[in-house]
């Protein structure tokens, strides 16, 4: 039989008491966390979100209230009614903030009962629940878990943070549709049947990128908005099909003033998790971070890439299969000690080369015919004692026409950077490599790639693709080559990301504001006047009405607080999110609908 809540109201949360509170009449309301039998004295451990109480009931004071408490099993609902009594010296918990005190249980209500759960709420660690996709449909229980707590707690603080600091610069937040046109941010769209219109759909917002345009066009200066976006994309650890930007744009800006109000607003985030993070941070070219970190992504908490080519004479660079064309640099991985010969066969993926690229990953060996190369190569790279040292190169290939050339030098830096990525995941925070620990600000290594290239080419459909979006401004230096059509791989456009520990947060960009760029844009990109028109022919006529300079970025909540949290995928951030298959376990995906 269940008991009644009645007029009983919680008086503390289970977090909440202290020795000072000892001789309270307290009304506690939680979960039962576990319950220990010491035959005359039973202990439920009482949780809610806050913490956890330790009831004491005992049997030679009220032989029945231990009967009912002999009866409660974990996760059934109580509500105890009792006085606050301090603990004896030699029973105080000191892993507990409530461990100083005990409640004496006077009354105790069932409120509920619960069947036997497939995993304990009372387990904090995630890694001790082997099964994900449990955790996934019981997803009430897994959240009930005291990790997830703070994980829900920590995404709300830094959102709180974000919005607070951004409305304080003068921002407002304004909601944009969910019910609109197609945006072009790469991935597919979600569709939405119309009822009123059969046979036509509209789309989920992939962004909110058109409107938040159309708002600076209207006079609203500075926007932002914490949106939910949607894209149909193959998902990762880093993607999910339903997502939350931080997305702003503000009008007259240049670069530096939209990376000052997100270095602001981030500060303000990371400060509501209790780091400091110090600003400005570094900026580079995407030139920069190619040829240093050979991604667009760096991680910069591992060493730079080390330019050795000028440590082999052109003889060895020959015996070694090199071209001399093409550049040489170390990937080095701090305190790895030596991968064993085991360890490199089990790697053997990792260590092959890729798109032309040449991988020399045994030093060791090298050393044996050119001693003094290997010392110059360790003395350019900074090696110490204990680190792994890894050589990248353009494999010797037949003279090639520049653009094949440029292909493999941006083929050799690309590789290094994956070896180096891949390394350091796998070694570095193995061994210790990374700078910092959690929590620490060293631990958090931010960085703003700018310069991004206007235009990549499509091989596939014989035409280029905006690198970023086809709103994003071009480089006023290169407007030319835009408006008359030529050169457009050299072309740069005013786009950046920010950039933490080698996961991409946010992009943005200075927008085009003439109708006749983007236009021209359009146009570049293969479209025809008609198909431009029909797509974003609103869009081409509100640039038409006196449209300020303007631009803006938009960044990954979810990202953020994954970061945060030190979790490894958006799942541990999201309360309900889906699987790799886009399915919501617990609803069990969206199958029920058709
Ligand atoms: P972009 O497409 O780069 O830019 O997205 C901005 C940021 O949103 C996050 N993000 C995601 N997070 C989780 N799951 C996903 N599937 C996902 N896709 C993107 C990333 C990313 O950096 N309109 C432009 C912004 C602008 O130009 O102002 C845009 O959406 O953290």
């Amino acid at each position: 039989m269940l008991d009644l809540l009645g007029n009983l109201e919680r008086t503390h949360a289970n977090g909440a008491l202290r020795a000072a509170d000892a001789g309270a009449h307290v009304i506690l309301m939680g979960w039962v966390n576990r319950r220990r039998d010491l035959g005359q004295l039973l202990f439920l451990d009482l949780r809610d979100r806050t913490g956890i109480t330790q009831i004491v009931v005992d049997a030679s004071a009220d032989p029945a209230l231990h009967a009912k408490a002999s009866s409660v099993r974990s996760e059934f609902v109580l509500a105890v009614v009792g006085r606050v009594v301090k603990r004896d010296a030699n029973t105080i918990n000191k892993n507990l903030p409530t461990g100083e005190i005990e409640v004496a249980a006077e009354e105790l209500r069932i409120l509920n009962e619960s069947k036997t759960p497939p995993f304990s709420p009372a387990e904090d660690a995630t890694s001790a629940i082997a099964n994900e996709e449990m955790r996934l449909k019981y997803r009430y229980l897994d959240l009930r878990r005291p990790a997830m707590q703070e994980n829900l707690e920590l995404r709300h603080k830094v959102a709180l943070a974000i919005r607070n600091h951004l409305s304080a610069q003068g921002f407002f937040e304004i909601e944009t549709p969910f019910l609109t046109r197609s945006t072009p941010e790469g991935a597919r769209d979600y569709l939405v049947p119309s009822r009123i219109y059969p046979g036509s759909f509209y789309a989920l917002p992939q962004s909110p990128q058109l409107f938040k345009q159309i708002l600076m066009i209207s006079g609203c200066e500075k926007y932002f908005q914490i949106v939910r976006c949607f894209r149909d994309e193959d998902l990762r650890a880093d993607r999910q099909p339903e997502f939350t930007q931080i997305d702003l744009e503000m009008t007259y800006p240049r670069q530096e003033t939209v990376f000052a109000v997100v270095e602001g607003f981030l500060k303000a985030a990371f400060a509501a998790a209790g780091v400091e993070l110090p600003t400005p941070f570094p900026r580079m070219t995407y030139d920069e971070a190619l040829r240093r970190y050979g991604s667009d992504k760096p991680d910069m908490r591992l060493p730079a890439l080390a330019d050795v080519k000028s440590a082999f004479s052109s003889d060895a660079v020959q015996t070694l299969g090199l071209d001399a064309g093409l550049p040489l640099v170390a990937v080095r991985i701090p305190k790895v000690g030596e991968v064993s010969r085991k360890e490199r066969d089990e790697n053997r993926e990792l260590f092959s080369a890729k798109g032309g690229a040449k991988v020399i990953d045994d030093l060791k060996r090298l050393e044996k015919s050119w001693p003094e190369s290997v010392a110059k190569v360790r003395a350019a790279s900074q090696s110490a004692e204990g680190d792994l040292i890894v050589l990248v190169g353009g494999g010797a290939r037949a003279d090639a026409p520049p653009a094949e050339l440029r292909k493999a030098e941006t083929a050799v830096y690309t590789s290094a950077g994956m070896l180096r990525s891949e390394l350091g995941r796998k070694y570095a925070a193995r061994h210790g490599a990374f700078d910092g620990d959690a929590k620490e600000s060293s631990s958090y290594r931010l960085t703003w790639v700018t310069d991004f290239p206007m235009f990549e080419w499509d091989e596939e459909e014989k035409r280029y693709n905006a690198a970023h979006h086809p709103f994003t401004s071009p480089h006023e230096q290169d407007m030319e080559k835009v408006l008359a059509g030529r050169d457009l791989d050299s072309v740069r456009a005013l786009a950046y990301d920010v950039v933490l520990n080698g996961t991409e947060l946010g992009s943005g960009s200075i927008r085009i504001h003439r109708q006749d760029v983007q236009s021209q844009i359009f146009k570049a990109l293969g479209m025809t006047d008609e198909e431009a028109r029909a797509r974003f022919g609103f869009f081409l006529e509100a640039l038409e009405y006196g449209t300020p300079p303007h631009g803006g970025i938009a960044l990954g909540l979810d990202r953020i607080v994954m970061l945060l949290a030190g979790a490894t995928s958006l799942r541990e951030v999201i309360p309900f999110p889906k699987t790799a298959k886009a399915v919501d376990l617990m609803v069990e995906g969206c199958r029920s609908n058709f």
